[in-house]
């Protein structure tokens, strides 16, 4: 039984791995309750236990190249070893081997896919050195045919812009997205100009490294907060387009695997669907830092695994109360659910969920009473499989993880779910993704006629997900709602 496991990077994570078995997987900051908590947490490991007795831990990253690169850019270069980690929480007894940051990406896409080969593409802020890697994958394993090197990173750039408007870099980076919808790319290729001193996809040189920002950029006159983030998406769209229609030039496959923190990018990933150039896209639920828990022993194994869902982590062993929950939603309330195993990753997908009666113009208001997000921002639909297409111009088959975003047909009837460009993050549930959450939506559609929920994230704001019953009970106590 192989423990993988991520820390000292934003997000840290844990997966017990036996054979093909995912047994369980989970994030430390669902413990510990600080949100993106970068070390191992003790009730973590407890929580791991339950699922078995690990004899081997894969570590992601390699620690010396880490530090090596920490060095040549000027960090601290000796960051605590793992070793000092794991002894820390008591796991120094156990033979640890270490694999690659990019590898693991890769691994993690490729054999939680069920391609028998694949190209696959790795987009990050930063690995130990690569920043962006281009894979081929295949029954005899993975194989690095491209890759550019840190201080050259499309990611950073991204993320020096997130922070360059006044949000947190390495985790707010969806709102930049969100905002974009909002600007006009007017200053695309100037921006290009100004940080780029080559931009033909893949290759790329970044005039300076943007590791620690770009706060001392000037933007042009009249040139708004929503107009750069609109301009800074148009370049990381237009990076990974033209590099998509490379790797199909030159790697040609019928499936393609994207992967790396950039991988959350849903907005650009629609784009990728719809060039169309590969039959099929795969896009491991938690495809950046925190999934590679997964990713390292993946690629340490070169096994194929049995990929089921990202219903990995803590469990929450009760009945759901399907007839209450209706009654509740047609009575017009926002629901809370804290079910059955919670997600493995960034999005609420129905386990740890507030549910809310999508129609009218008072969705998004009744849901902000308890959430406080933004105003621009909308929350997402969860909806019937067979109905995605009515609703929605969906440009994938399925979307069981809210990775892509589609055009609603209907923002008039859904205005709650459609962002200002009426395109919806949509999850689209059968009852192989979720049985429990596939009940409950068709207990609702048989009672409303609407197959399709408001679902977001159940926290308390400015926390991470709730874990367990006893967060949840937390959650009901400061918020005076029912938690099912
Ligand atoms: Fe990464």
């Amino acid at each position: 039984m192989i423990l993988g496991i991520n820390s000292q990077n934003h997000d840290a994570s844990m997966a017990l791995i036996d054979g093909p078995n995912i047994l369980w997987a989970a994030h430390s900051e669902r413990y510990s309750r600080v949100k993106n908590d970068n070390r191992i947490d003790r009730d973590m490991i407890e929580d791991m236990k339950k699922y078995g007795e690990p004899t081997q831990i894969i570590w992601f990253e390699k620690p010396l190249q880490k530090s090596l690169r920490r060095l040549w850019s000027g960090q601290r270069p000796w960051y605590d070893h793992p070793k000092f980690e794991l002894r820390r929480v008591g796991l120094d007894h156990l033979p640890v081997e270490f694999v690659g940051h990019h590898e693991s990406h890769a691994a993690a896409g490729f054999y939680t896919s069920k391609f028998k080969d694949a190209s696959i593409l790795v987009i990050d802020a930063i690995g130990e050195w690569d920043t962006v890697s281009v894979w081929k994958a295949d029954e005899t394993g993975l194989k690095k045919v491209w890759n550019k090197k840190y201080p050259n990173s499309i990611g950073l750039f991204y993320t020096a812009f997130t922070q360059y408007l006044g949000l947190k870099p390495n985790e707010e980076e969806y709102i930049l997205m969100g905002m974009a919808a909002l600007g006009k790319y007017t200053i695309t290729d100037f921006l290009k100009k100004e940080f780029f001193s080559e931009f033909k996809p893949p290759y790329f040189k970044l005039r300076r490294n943007l590791h620690k920002g770009c706060l001392w950029w000037d933007r042009p006159g009249g040139v708004s907060d929503f107009d750069i983030a609109a301009s800074v998406q148009a370049v990381m769209e237009e990076y990974l387009l033209e590099t998509v229609k490379w790797i199909h030039y030159n790697l040609p496959s019928d499936n393609l695997i994207f992967m790396g923190g950039c991988a959350l990018n849903c907005v650009a990933n629609s784009k990728i669907a719809k060039l169309g150039l590969f039959n099929n896209i795969w896009l491991m639920p938690n495809p950046g830092d925190a999934g590679s828990a997964i990713g390292a022993v993946a690629a340490y194994t070169n096994q194929q695994l049995d990929w089921q869902g990202p219903y990995l982590g803590t469990d929450i062993d009760r009945e759901l109360d399907i007839d209450s929950i209706v009654k509740d939603l047609l009575a017009g309330k926002v629901v809370a659910v804290a079910n059955g195993r919670a997600e493995f990753g960034p999005r609420a997908l129905g386990n740890r969920s507030l549910l809310c009666d999508p129609r009218g113009p008072n969705a998004k208001d009744r849901m902000n009473s308890l959430k406080r997000r933004e105003a621009f921002r909308p929350f997402a639909p969860a909806v019937l499989a067979e109905h995605a297409d009515t609703y929605f111009d969906m440009p994938v088959k399925e979307s069981p993880y809210m990775q892509f975003v589609a055009r609603c047909r209907t923002p008039d009837l859904l205005p709650g779910i459609c962002h200002v460009d009426n395109t919806s993050r949509v999850q689209t549930v059968t009852a192989q993704d979720n049985p429990r959450f596939r009940a409950l939506l068709e207990a609702w559609y048989a009672a409303s006629g609407c197959p399709i929920l408001m679902n977001t994230s159940l926290n308390v704001k400015g926390e991470p997900l709730v874990n367990s019953w006893a967060d949840a009970l937390r959650w009901q106590e400061i918020n005076g709602v029912t938690v099912y």
